[in-house]
């Protein structure tokens, strides 16, 4: 009895062990040296905003097919990750002003938080609808189950409370 546990345990250390080492050779830094949550973080506003909406259950080891840049975009692959709304990052907390150059006006406005979170996200989740609709419309034949994108809708993401 004892022994099929210890089998049991070790089985699952090693899957662990593996996983993790899947990862690293993704992402090609020593696991050791970096802390990566997993499961589901809880995105809720920065502090200094008063939310309207409940915080975002966000399935943080389930986009990791996707390569850590597609989020991280200003990240080294070596030094520890920074959050989103660091200094400099999306660190802006209100709606910015609209002002008359649009050029400039679209790099200020992606500092507010809101605004890079939802674009990065509902953006790629739409991007995949999308294309499985456009499927669903041609007249292919579909092999395999399509995709399922990921929300777009605001409960969805934001559930009431
Ligand atoms: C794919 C997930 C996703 C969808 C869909 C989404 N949001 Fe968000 N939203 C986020 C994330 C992540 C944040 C940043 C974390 C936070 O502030 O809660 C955010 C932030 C916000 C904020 C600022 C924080 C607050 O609570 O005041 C508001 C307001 C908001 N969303 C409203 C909406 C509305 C309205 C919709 C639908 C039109 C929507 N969101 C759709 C993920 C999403
Ligand atoms: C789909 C987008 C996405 C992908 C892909 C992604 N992450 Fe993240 N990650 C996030 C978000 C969002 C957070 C929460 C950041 C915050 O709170 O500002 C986060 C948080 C983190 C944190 C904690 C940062 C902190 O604030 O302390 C680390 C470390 C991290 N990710 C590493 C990784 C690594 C390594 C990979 C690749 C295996 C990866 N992430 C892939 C979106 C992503
Ligand atoms: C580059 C594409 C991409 C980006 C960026 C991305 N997602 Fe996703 N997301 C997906 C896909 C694909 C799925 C479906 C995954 C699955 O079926 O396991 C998904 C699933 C989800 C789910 C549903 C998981 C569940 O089990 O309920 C949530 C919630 C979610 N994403 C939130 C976010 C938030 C919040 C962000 C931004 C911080 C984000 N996603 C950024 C592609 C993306």
């Amino acid at each position: 009895m004892l022994k099929s546990i210890m089998t049991a345990m070790a089985v699952y250390i090693f899957l662990i062990a593996s996983g993790l080492a899947a990862v690293a050779e993704k992402t090609e830094v020593t696991m050791d040296a970096i802390f990566v949550p997993v499961g589901r973080l809880a995105l809720a506003p920065p502090v200094g905003v008063t939310p309207k909406r409940s915080a975002v259950a966000f399935p943080h080891s389930r986009h990791f097919g996707y390569t850590c840049k597609t989020c991280h975009h200003k990240w080294d692959g070596n030094s520890q990750v920074q959050s989103c709304t660091a200094s400099k990052c999306h660190d802006q907390l209100s709606v910015p002003v609209k002002s008359k150059k649009v050029r400039a006006n679209r790099l200020e406005a992606i500092r507010y938080y809101k605004y890079a979170f939802h674009q990065q996200c509902i953006s790629c989740h739409r991007e995949i609808k999308l294309q499985n609709e456009k499927l669903e419309r041609s007249r292919k034949k579909i092999k395999e189950p399509l995709q399922w994108p990921g929300p777009t809708s605001c409960v969805d993401c934001h559930p009431r409370e």
